[in-house]
């Protein structure tokens, strides 16, 4: 699996160790998606579920969540991991009004409990790579600030570059409003006058838009190319991948 960080690869292990539990067959069906408790009996009438491959009806009976199957495949993943190549005209929050990232998912990820949220946010107008998870403890990890996880975004800007660009932001001393602390160091690859790849391992609120207005330019297209060795290169927008995160890739 791709890294995020060297040290993260313990965290994805941590998780994935951390599925396999025993519960009622309703309470696994339920917590994944696949129907309510109160619709489990309806569920299983309708679908083949199995333990060790023999048919059940009775939703009360217990069982590992790698014994079940249903309709012969197996569960989905009781943590799961996705990454997404973000559309623009979609919010990662799931409090504020309009049109959700996750009505981009199918609908027994939408009714997972806990639910998926994104780890980090992408502004509305801005594309690219979000992971997306439903574990607390890793996104809690991932986002946090000792992380210093890797970000690199493709910025369009409005007007040329004026050439001081890429000191400033690798300085280590660029204080936006209302931080109260310089931002980490960030490397600027040029791409065209008006075309930057900007790498950054904090994530602040805006924090791109907010770099290239404090240096007085304005970023008129984000789209983030990568997050931690988790790229969306070859995906199209919408599109998302399951990652499993006992597999490395
Ligand atoms: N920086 C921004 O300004 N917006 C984003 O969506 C991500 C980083």
């Amino acid at each position: 699996m791709p890294r995020v960080n060297k040290k993260d690869d313990t965290i994805f292990q941590k998780v994935a160790n951390m599925q396999n539990s025993y519960k009622r067959v309703d309470a696994h069906l339920s917590s994944l998606g696949y129907c309510t408790r109160s619709e489990a009996k309806k569920f299983l009438n309708k679908f083949r579920v199995s333990i060790h491959g023999t048919r059940i009806f009775d939703t009360t009976q217990k069982a590992y969540h790698n014994d079940i199957t249903v309709e012969d495949e197996p569960l989905d993943p009781e943590s799961l991991l996705l990454l997404m190549n973000k559309p623009s005209g979609f919010i990662c929050s799931h409090d504020d009004a309009g049109v959700l990232i996750y009505s981009l998912l199918p609908q027994r990820f939408q009714r997972r409990n806990p639910k998926i949220a994104t780890i980090g946010r992408l502004d509305m107008d801005t594309t690219g790579a979000i992971l997306l998870t439903d574990d607390g403890t890793l996104n809690h990890k991932l986002t946090s600030p000792k992380s210093k996880v890797s970000k690199i975004y493709e910025v369009t800007l409005a007007q040329p570059l004026k050439g001081d660009e890429s000191e400033i932001f690798s300085s280590g001393t660029l204080l936006l409003n209302g931080e109260k602390k310089p931002l980490l160091p960030a490397k600027m690859k040029i791409i065209s006058p008006i075309c930057v790849e900007l790498e950054i391992y904090e994530g602040k609120y805006h924090q791109v838009k907010r770099m290239f207005g404090a240096i007085g330019n304005k970023v008129i297209k984000l789209h983030r190319l990568s997050f931690g060795d988790f790229s969306v290169q070859n995906m199209e927008l919408s599109e998302y991948k399951v990652i499993n995160m006992n597999t490395k890739i």
